[in-house]
């Protein structure tokens, strides 16, 4: 029986089977990242032809991949069967009413999408996916678009979008029999993968920054029993550290160049065109730290529609943290060198200066008309009180899609009338200590708030919601309380003139 999938160097072309990998997810000869590759993928060639083989790539820079409709009558008459798109959505749908779990699991549903379990049955999963796609009009008006959609990743299981690539890439580690799993993380993909092992039973080790992770996600890890190993280093020291241990020990790596972990993470692309009753946004925006999702969710795009599913794909745009910008830079640089920086940002979560996954996400930027923008600490802060005075709420990370919308729309690049997905890819309880020293003022330091206009003054002035502490005395909170409601019934007046209330 042929192989269900193979890796495939995103860089060289070079092509192995899956479980051929090196520890460290890295090719060989050339040290690029492998994406996975399905018989139906495209420039997947003749099937077997060129496994294993890394000095005759099926498809390199210098062998390019063929056409997508040639690549289909080659792909047929090598009787390979491609997935019937009617039939997929037929049963996607159909999946939706079954009792069984990784029916239930909003990665797992699509498995036709990621055929790469030898045995489903040995699938983790937590009913991951399965998010909401909220609509935003409140922010769509500061934003100065018609209409704006919200897919909150921040709804899965442990609260963060990495719940549906380690769905995937967990089961892997348990398919191929490991005992130990580990990872580098700012917190999220710690707290996902610590729920995961849990499930399966295996062993976990996370390594962190020490001090530069959010409290929720820290305390997530703990509670889920893994060993946490908080390291004087930032992110990309962690990442370098483990990328060495797991070549001298058998730990499975479950960071984003892990490949499986980016086909979990590339379904959010299916539910969104299901939630749309599959109709394309004009576009989806992204935030964007070692660059993973951005890539599993241009992979995912590119995937349905070079199976028909979809006839086009969204324009997919990346937002860095000014202050943690390497791709940002990349883009602006005209000898196109990738050049490290050392990052910080409040954002904690994408606090990564030297992102593994650069060259996948700046292809899904060229290859789908997308852009990379940059916001700063100001703009992360007003974008974030936004998204949650709409009900909705959301970490720092994921706020930078705001405010990034806001800049595409600024400078043309995204017209009013065009539909616009944000990714929110984190829950707003994982850093709760950002939102309370936000309302109370202690976020900015004062050379950021003397660097505000006025406009953005005022917005923060109005959406800061600091407590009040009061004596437990009827009278004394009855005044205060009269207080606040004329304050805001003489600002709406203000706000909307005209208006009889
Ligand atoms: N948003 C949140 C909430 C994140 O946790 C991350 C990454 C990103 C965005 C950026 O995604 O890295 O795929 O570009 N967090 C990783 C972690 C690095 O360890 O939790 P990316």
């Amino acid at each position: 029986m042929s192989a269900t999938h193979q890796l495939r160097c995103t860089n060289c072309g070079a092509r192995i089977a899956g479980d051929a990998v090196r520890s460290d997810f890295r090719c060989p000869d050339c040290n690029g990242l492998y994406e996975v590759i399905y018989p139906w993928s495209e420039g997947a060639g003749p099937w077997n032809a060129g496994v294993g083989s890394s000095n005759a790539p099926a498809s390199s820079p210098a062998n390019p991949p063929s056409t997508p409709s040639a690549n289909i009558s080659a792909t047929a008459s090598s009787e390979v069967r491609l997935p019937n798109p009617g039939g997929m959505r037929h049963l996607w749908q159909e999946r939706k009413t079954s009792t069984m779990p990784v029916d239930q699991s909003g990665v797992w549903r699509f498995r036709e999408m990621l055929p790469f379990m030898r045995d489903v049955e040995r699938v983790v999963t937590l009913r991951e996916g399965n998010t909401p796609l909220y609509e935003m009009p409140r922010c769509a008006e500061l934003a100065g678009v018609d209409w704006l959609l919200a897919k909150h990743q921040g709804m899965n299981p442990t609260g963060s979008f990495k719940d549906t690539g380690m769905t995937a890439a967990l089961s892997v580690a348990v398919e191929r029999g490991f005992q130990w799993v580990a990872c580098a993380s700012t917190g999220n993909t710690s707290a996902a993968m610590a729920a995961y092992a849990a499930r399966a039973g295996l062993r976990c080790i996370v390594f962190i920054p020490e001090g530069k992770i959010a409290w929720g996600k820290l305390s997530q890890s703990m509670d889920y029993g893994a060993l946490t190993v908080q390291l004087k280093t930032d992110f990309d020291g962690c990442l370098k550290l483990l990328t060495k241990l797991v070549q001298q020990f058998p730990i499975y790596l479950l960071n984003s160049v892990n490949p499986y972990r980016l086909e979990g993470q590339k379904t959010p692309a299916m539910e969104i065109v299901e939630q749309m009753e599959w109709q394309v946004p004009e576009h989806l925006v992204v935030p964007g730290g070692n660059l993973g999702n951005s890539s599993a969710l241009g992979k995912g795009f590119l995937e349905m529609k070079h199976l028909g599913l979809i006839q086009r794909v969204p324009k997919i745009s990346v937002i860095q943290a000014q202050g943690a910008n390497p791709l940002y830079r990349w883009f602006g640089d005209e000898n196109r060198e990738m050049k490290p920086v050392k990052a910080e940002t409040r954002a904690t979560a994408i606090r990564i200066g030297n992102p593994a996954s650069w060259r996948k996400a700046s292809r899904v930027i060229e290859e789908t008309g997308g852009w990379c923008e940059q916001v700063n600490e100001q703009e992360i802060a007003l974008a974030k009180a936004e998204i949650g005075a709409e009900g909705v709420g959301c970490e720092p990370a994921s706020a930078v899609t705001l405010a990034g919308l806001k800049k595409l729309v600024a400078a043309g690049r995204v017209t009013r009338e065009e539909r616009v997905v944000l990714v929110l890819t984190g829950h707003t309880l994982k850093d709760p200590q950002y939102t309370i020293d936000y309302h109370k003022g202690e976020l900015l330091t004062a050379a950021e708030i003397a660097s505000e206009t006025e406009a953005e003054r005022a917005s923060h002035a109005a959406l800061r919601k600091p407590p009040l502490v009061l004596e437990a005395d009827e009278a004394v909170v009855l005044r205060a309380l009269e207080e606040r409601m004329a304050k805001a019934n003489a600002a709406e007046t203000q706000a909307t003139p005209g208006t009889s209330k």
